[in-house]
């Protein structure tokens, strides 16, 4: 299926064309009449048009680009300020963007479970640009589950309970003393993980949040980086969390990215979460990221 957006540019008229990945959630971007974009040309007007249709598809899937980690970091500033990553080290030409690999002879994966980017942070991104240098043959995509989807599947009655609630973020599970990071440093050897005492740092979001671009509201508990919810009895945190948690990463609030070399694909993070596969043990995955600064959750 396909449909087809507009933008205006003064009296320029372009046009995306807009291909939905699944019901939940995702889009492919070719310009109109089919061809590949090119984001390495992308004006104002196009950058807003992508903008557009990410916050209205959450995650958006561009294919056929040619691009280095400059042109990676320069898509990303199209759309804000990148961010240092603060466990994870960059290029040495591009500190924001750092080189998601796995090797042949590694067995762990970096985001290999159910997250919301760096939800440990007080202004965690606003979205993730990922681009795909080298891929399996077969294996290692990306899962994504609209959380938006997810927060209206909600009861009304869970949904005004949820509202009122507010969890306990942070790194320490991934970056922390004795986290993953530290437990498997030798699994990970090709990527410049970071282990942190700062990591244990503790802060508060609310469980639902509030899109600031389009007013719509979004589930914000992950596995990975939520550690309680404020105000309850620790059992009581682990059962409500637990149900949330599966809740949100429900198959009708999926849909699956499979990557070919120079895929370039984005994703708002105050509307999804994502789940790196890790199926294609014996062969290697090198992406080039970015994310781009957003603002405290409300
Ligand atoms: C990430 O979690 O940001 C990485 C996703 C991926 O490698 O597919």
């Amino acid at each position: 299926m396909s449909t087809t957006a507009a933008h205006e540019r003064g009296s320029d008229r372009e046009m995306l064309d807009i291909r939905p990945l699944a019901g939940a959630l995702g889009a492919e971007l070719w310009a109109a009449g089919g061809g590949p974009l090119d984001v390495t040309t992308l004006d104002a007007a196009g950058a807003a048009a992508i903008r557009e249709a990410l916050c209205a598809h959450h995650v958006v899937v561009i294919r056929e680009q040619q691009m280095d980690a400059a042109d990676v970091a320069c898509f990303g500033r199209r759309f804000g300020e990148l961010e240092r990553h603060p466990y994870l080290g960059g290029t040495s030409e591009e500190p924001e963007v750092v080189p998601v690999i796995k090797e042949p002879h590694e067995t762990v994966n970096f985001g290999g479970g159910w997250h919301s980017e760096m939800s440990f942070l007080e202004c965690p991104p606003m979205a993730t640009a990922l681009y795909a240098v080298e891929v399996p043959s077969f294996g290692g995509d990306t899962l994504f589950a609209n959380q938006q989807a997810a927060y209206t599947g909600l009861s009304d009655t869970m949904k005004r309970f949820a509202e009122g609630l507010s969890a306990v973020h942070s790194a320490a599970r991934q970056y922390g003393r004795r986290g993953d990071s530290d437990r498997y440093a030798g699994q990970r050897s090709s990527m410049k993980v970071q282990v942190s005492d700062e990591a244990h740092a503790q802060l508060k979001h609310p469980v639902v949040r509030t899109h600031p671009e389009t007013g719509a509201k979004a589930l914000y508990v992950n596995r990975a980086f939520t550690e309680t919810i404020s105000g309850m009895h620790r059992h009581e945190s682990k059962a409500l969390l637990e149900m949330l948690w599966s809740h949100a990463v429900g198959e009708q609030f999926t849909c699956r990215v499979r990557w070919e070399p120079g895929t370039l694909t984005m994703w708002d993070n105050r509307s999804v979460q994502h789940y790196a596969l890790n199926d294609y043990h014996g062969q290697r995955r090198h992406m080039l990221r970015v994310t781009i600064a957003g603002d405290r959750p409300r």
